[in-house]
């Protein structure tokens, strides 16, 4: 499958099953995973906290576990689409070692192989994909996984095919404002992890650097680099909000292009379509996962090896088996 084929089928990815946990019980949630795996918990988290979750959801990345993520009333979801990353590894090994609750999530791999022996819940998505445009399946496991209704998550699935081909031209009309300059992305609390998506997805995809910056916070701190001429020269901005965002972040948001307007910049202005929040936030990301593609294509790249990634891995792997 190419990487444009791997983008085209992300609505196709999303289904939903009969697979929520029993949450009674269970007093917080953490959500592991890095990278392509990891977003899965961000965005998680970020639906978690629309649907007035009562239990915290925290998404975590990196080795072992905050410290107090230990016992039976903490469920913890590791997501990794290889299952071979060594941090998502350590995080199972930890929960397993403080007593939490564990299910699992993964394409195959030593995740799935450690979830076997111990007994574990483990849900096995298609293989064949780099884990970045697998985001569908695991998303789909781990909201179902947090109990999401079925009609939400269907619905979500159908905004994205009924805007597909609006999303994509969208997309390149993004990648070609943003060819030769720095992308910058200001995102609100509610578009964060959409923000993230892009960023990583510019990285990863059009092997090209990009930065993000929230709001209110960044009205605190990012905004003053702006005096810089030379540098925000060689930058594009583009704000992704949310019509649900907070009034006076809304409000923020029309200040923040009102500043660059005053600087001689026009921003583009993006939010997502759709009628909930879940179809809203995957219709930002699926814009940004298309831009992503056709800037790689604009500069040259194929989208789909990430060198430096396996290089880092097998580095890793290296020193970790000479002991
Ligand atoms: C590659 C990609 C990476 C991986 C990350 C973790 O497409 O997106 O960010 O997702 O290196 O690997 P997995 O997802 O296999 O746990």
């Amino acid at each position: 499958m190419t990487p444009e084929d791997m983008i085209r089928s992300l609505p196709d990815q999303i289904g939903w099953e009969d697979i929520a946990e029993d949450l009674a019980g269970v007093s917080r949630i953490v959500l592991c995973g890095m990278g392509g795996s990891g977003i899965v918990g961000d965005i998680a988290r970020s639906w978690a906290d629309q649907k007035n979750f009562k239990v915290p959801v925290f998404s975590f990345r990196g080795y072992g576990l905050p410290p107090w993520a230990e016992g039976e009333n903490t469920l913890v979801v590791c997501t990794s689409y290889s299952g071979n990353t060594e941090e998502t590894l350590s995080n199972l090994e930890t929960a397993l070692r403080n007593g939490c609750r564990v299910v699992t999530v993964s394409s195959g791999g030593k995740l799935e192989e450690m979830s076997r022996e111990r007994g574990l819940k483990h849900f096995k998505i298609p293989a064949g994909f780099a884990p970045r445009y697998a985001l569908g399946y695991m998303v789909s496991k781990v909201l179902c996984i947090l109990g999401i209704d079925k009609d939400e998550l269907e619905g979500a699935r159908e905004n994205l095919r009924e805007g597909a081909k609006v999303i994509e031209e969208k997309g390149k009309d993004l990648a070609e404002s943003f060819y030769g300059y720095i992308p910058i992305l200001y995102a609100t609390p509610l578009t964060e992890v959409c923000a993230f998506r892009w960023k990583t997805q510019i990285n990863e995809n059009s092997k090209t650097q990009a930065y993000f910056a929230t709001l209110p916070e960044m009205h605190h701190n990012e905004v003053v680099g702006l005096d810089n001429a030379e540098i925000r020269n060689k930058c594009r901005f583009l704000i992704l909000y949310d019509p649900e965002d907070h009034e006076r972040v809304k409000l923020r948001v029309r200040i923040t292009e009102d500043l660059l307007k005053d600087l001689g910049i026009v921003p583009e202005v993006l939010y997502g379509e759709g009628k909930t929040y879940l179809s809203r936030l995957l219709h930002l990301i699926y814009v940004g996962d298309w831009a992503s593609y056709h800037l790689a294509l604009l500069y040259g790249f194929d989208p789909l090896p990430v060198r430096v990634i396996d290089t880092i891995k097998a580095r890793l792997s290296d020193i970790s088996e000479q002991g």
